[in-house]
């Protein structure tokens, strides 16, 4: 199999993932408890260990502000409900994941917010001008995606953060598609909160993910219970990680997690674009006629605005074939796995103009070679009768 869909999540992962998991829940996999026996020690160390990882990963000088959840969507929506009020007006834009999406038009449809949703450029990137031009003084928060999972591109992170420290709301980014793949500096780059999933660039299993809570952002738990501390407090602690962090963990995922981030600071996650940009490159190099294909986001492949730059996924559709059609035959004669349709990102289709069939989505990770992109070329080649 030519495995194409990292962006739903990163496949197969690497053998040292499994290994290292395994020994650990064979060995020590208790429930963490502060004051309990050895094993459950061990298992606090390894968690505690794994936010340190993090931590340095993302630029976060607080590493007890990692909280852990079972996913991007998880985090975004600890974030957005914990973060926003009844009267406050929040900013988004047309490349989110409806992780993001569906959080916020519920409680704008409710009556809770009022939402302003962004435009993109025709480079698929979303004007930090538009976003200072946005904000209002009943903003409170700005949720954007780092790296749209339909686009590929990278949005002006820094820039944008600069604006909305300046202006005193708060920045949630979702990194779902960037995290362990793009250099993430939340200090750096003023973001308040950092929304991350486990099993995609960071090369762990699938229920693990989390959110870096800046010291600014006031947030109220929605999951309270046992923290494994002090269990006398009647209501959920203040102190972080306990404060958003109720009931027991994900034990087993979040000792696959940590191998998976010691990969990705052992080879540099400066290293990893690169890879993905060339991989991408090697598969367009191999195509007979590309012009045969329509491109959403790799016409601009190469393209940069600002310095930045785009994630290794691409669209793609072919005249006289449904993007679910073609993906069916990608599958089913020749082995390859890529994903159709509108990716979780309606607003991201429409601006394309791929609303509601969407495109084929070829996405890279680690493991692809430059073989593999040619014979998936050649299969693209065969199907389109080049
Ligand atoms: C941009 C983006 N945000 C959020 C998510 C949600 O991630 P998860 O499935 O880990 O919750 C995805 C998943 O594809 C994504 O691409």
């Amino acid at each position: 199999m030519i495995y194409l869909d990292n962006a739903a999540t990163s496949y197969p992962k690497p053998d040292r993932m499994f290994r290292e998991m395994e020994a650990f829940v064979r060995a020590s996999g208790a429930n963490p408890g502060r004051s309990g026996h050895r094993r459950a020690l061990e298992a606090e160390a390894m968690i505690d260990e794994t936010r340190r990882l993090l931590a340095r990963l993302f630029g976060c000088p607080r590493p007890e502000r990692i909280i852990f959840a079972m996913n991007a969507t998880d985090a975004l929506n600890i974030a957005i409900k914990g973060v926003l009020r009844p009267g406050d007006h929040a900013i988004t834009s047309v490349l989110e994941h409806n992780s993001i999406s569906r959080p916020l038009n519920r409680l704008e449809r409710d009556g809770a917010i009022t939402l302003t949703r962004l435009p993109a450029g025709e480079d698929h990137l979303v004007d930090p001008e538009d976003v200072a031009r946005s904000v209002t003084p009943a903003t409170r928060l700005v949720a954007l995606t780092q790296a749209s999972n339909v686009t590929g591109t990278i949005q002006p992170v820094a820039e944008i953060g600069k604006i909305v420290r300046e202006r005193g709301a708060l920045l949630l980014v979702d990194a779902a598609q960037s995290a362990g793949v793009v250099p993430i500096d939340v200090e750096r780059d003023k973001i308040d909160l950092l929304a991350f999933t486990g099993h995609k660039g960071l090369l762990g299993p699938t229920g693990t993910g989390g959110l870096v809570v800046g010291e600014r952002a006031q947030i109220a738990p929605w999951r309270e219970g046992g923290t494994g501390g002090d269990s006398s407090s009647p209501i959920q602690p203040t102190e972080f990680p306990h404060h958003l962090e109720g009931g027991t963990p994900n034990v087993f995922g979040i000792a696959g997690l940590r191998e998976g981030v010691r990969i990705i600071l052992e080879r540099g996650v400066d290293s990893v674009l690169p890879h993905e940009r060339n991989i991408i490159a090697s598969f367009y190099g191999a195509l007979k006629d590309p012009g045969r294909f329509h491109w959403y986001g790799a016409d601009r492949v190469i393209t940069q605005r600002r310095g930045e730059g785009r994630v290794g996924l691409v669209g793609i559709n072919l005249d006289g074939f449904a993007p679910a059609e073609l993906a069916a035959v990608l599958d089913e004669q020749f082995d390859i796995a890529v994903r159709a349709g509108l990716h979780c990102a309606p607003y991201a289709h429409k601006h394309l103009g791929t609303f509601p069939h969407g495109t084929v989505r070829l996405s890279v990770g680690l493991q692809n070679t430059p073989e593999e992109m040619k014979q998936a070329a050649a299969a693209f080649d065969e199907v389109a009768g080049s």
